[in-house]
């Protein structure tokens, strides 16, 4: 049987933090044998926020390591530069063409994001999630792996894909989400009703997957708990909640076995419980990145390949979509690269 599609991505932005790894990341590594997977760094996206050129060159390869790291497997899987196929730009305006100011207008993400730019709002921040919805179409995805925040953006995509089947037939598989049940949300640690974001303004509360081993020990001892000083799972104690969470997803044990670990203990042993965990699981995975960080011709050899594999799936949806609204199509022999 053939295997379904996934398609997924993460901004270089920013630096990845812990919520991208066990939001998204560290799932799609789980997913990487059951499915055709299809994994980008989406540097078209993170332009959409004015970014200094040479360190979003230099976060795109280091996103790369870090997919590496985590375990892609880049033969397994297409792993590739958002902005090296540039199907995505085209099949994006298309949509954009059948994409309405209002449902873009109600983008709880556009609304923070714009919230602080006061005149100068960019309309790539806009056009945003149409984008996104072009990346998953453009392979006809059948499931997007991302934490929870991404909901609206792949409602939106879906919608769009819907109208679009229903004005010119049926072109595109309508994508779902797959959310991690506990990975979905990682909150900040010192505002822990708020999402762990790498574009947060205080770094403090966010454990970044590059942190050295001072910083993460620093970041997760200083975490905001409450006063109750009892350790259990509820939304009363979010600070005590979040890190039950992390600790438990990168143990890998059900909530019960570790409130049962920490049964009679103390928020300090909490805390120390979160810090092994999260030490055993990114120590390993830097040392990975700095190997193969000093091998950067390995990294570009594989982003062609990457880019190339894409291409080839992205230019037959493309082209279907094109002919379906009326473009001549074009002479791929003139375009060949
Ligand atoms: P981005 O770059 O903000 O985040 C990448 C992935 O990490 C997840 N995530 C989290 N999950 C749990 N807890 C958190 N604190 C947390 N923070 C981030 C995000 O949900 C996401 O899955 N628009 C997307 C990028 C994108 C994309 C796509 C995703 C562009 N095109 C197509 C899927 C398919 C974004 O900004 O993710």
């Amino acid at each position: 049987m053939k295997k379904q599609r996934i398609f997924s991505g993460i901004q270089p932005s920013g630096n990845l933090t812990l919520g991208n790894y066990l939001g998204a990341l560290r799932n799609w590594v789980a997913l990487q044998e059951e499915y055709e997977c299809i994994y980008s760094i989406v540097d078209m996206h993170a332009i959409t926020v004015r970014q200094n050129p040479q360190e979003l060159r230099e976060r795109s390869l280091l996103t790369m390591a870090l997919y590496l790291a985590a375990g892609l497997d880049p033969q397994e899987n297409i792993v590739f530069i958002q902005s090296h196929v540039p199907e995505h730009a085209q099949l994006g305006w298309i949509l954009g063409c059948n994409s309405y100011m209002g449902e873009l207008s109600r983008m709880t993400q556009y609304k923070d994001k714009s919230s602080r730019m006061g005149d100068s709002i960019p309309t790539g921040l806009f056009n945003y999630p149409v984008l996104m919805a072009a990346d998953i179409l453009l392979y006809n995805a059948h499931l997007v792996p991302v934490g929870e925040d991404q909901t609206q953006h792949l409602e939106l995509t879906r919608d769009i894909a819907v109208r679009f089947n229903n004005a010119y037939g049926e072109t595109f598989v309508i994508p779902k989400g797959y959310f991690n049940p506990f990975g979905a949300r990682i909150y900040d640690l010192q505002t822990p009703e708020k999402i762990m974001s790498k574009s947060s303004q205080n770094q403090q509360g966010i454990l970044f997957l590059l942190d050295d081993e001072k910083t993460l020990k620093r970041k997760i001892s200083r975490s905001v708990t409450d006063s109750l000083g009892t350790i259990s799972y509820n939304d009363h104690q979010p600070g005590v909640k979040n890190l039950l969470n992390i600790f438990a997803l990168l143990r890998e044990l059900s909530i019960e076995e570790s409130l049962a670990y920490f049964e009679g203990k103390g928020y300090k042993q909490l805390k120390d419980g979160v810090t092994e965990a999260v030490l055993d699981s990114l120590l390993p995975l830097q040392k990975k990145v700095n190997e193969l960080m000093d091998n950067r011709s390995y990294l570009e050899d594989l982003m062609l390949h990457g880019a190339q594999r894409a291409r080839a799936l992205a230019k037959v949806t493309l082209a279907d979509v094109e002919e379906k609204i009326g473009f001549i199509p074009r002479r791929t022999d003139e375009y060949r690269d």
